[in-house]
């Protein structure tokens, strides 16, 4: 068994880089929410560690929900057929929403996502996601709030996994393409 660390060629995005970068949306979403009492909507699993941060990030009153959902495909591409695992439980007609995702890879997700909550009738919906991967989004696709670009090689740590393993990692590194082919 090896340790996680041994499975990372090269950390991205340290803690602190993190954690600097996170202070940063939550105060912009703070500025240009004041007011709107946003819906945050964590896309679990991946979502957890950044959505717990950031809300702790923003300084104005706001509710909390998670959605879970699974793409059809695994390993290291997802296939766009998506399934909602767990729905949201907040009444979001009328609300302004911000979804909050791990990382944007095709887009296929997030606009499933974006679509589906737009038939509740929201007052608005933009997502903030923690890392964007432009060169791999499959149509145009704007995300309003993004932590980090990044190119496509697999990334993990930070709540984000590979084959459910690695999300307890603190900082966000590449994984081995040794472990992964
Ligand atoms: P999309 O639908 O192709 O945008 O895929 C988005 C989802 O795929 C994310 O929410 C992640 O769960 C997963 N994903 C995409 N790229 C990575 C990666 O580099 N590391 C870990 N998960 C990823
Ligand atoms: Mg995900």
């Amino acid at each position: 068994m090896s340790t996680m660390n041994e499975d990372i060629t090269a950390v991205l995005f340290t803690e602190e880089q993190i954690r600097a970068r996170t202070q940063e949306l939550g105060s912009r979403i703070s500025q240009e929410y004041e007011g709107k009492m946003p819906v945050l909507i964590g896309i679990l699993k991946g979502g957890f560690m950044f959505m717990a941060d950031l809300i702790r990030a923003i300084d104005i009153p706001l509710e909390v929900d998670f959605m879970a959902i699974s793409s059809y495909g695994s390993g290291v591409t997802s296939s766009g057929a998506v399934k909602i695992r767990k729905d949201i439980d907040v009444n979001i007609e009328g609300r302004h929403v911000i979804v909050v995702e791990d990382i944007i890879d095709s887009g296929l997700s997030i606009r499933y996502i974006r679509d589906y909550l737009m038939r509740h009738k929201p007052a608005s919906v933009k997502v903030c996601a923690l890392l964007n991967k432009p060169e791999a989004h499959a149509k145009e696709l704007k995300i309003d709030y993004v932590g980090f670009n990044v190119g496509n090689e697999f990334v993990v740590g930070y709540g984000l996994d590979y084959d459910g393993l690695y999300r307890n990692l603190p900082y966000i590194g590449i994984l081995k393409e040794s472990i992964y082919t």
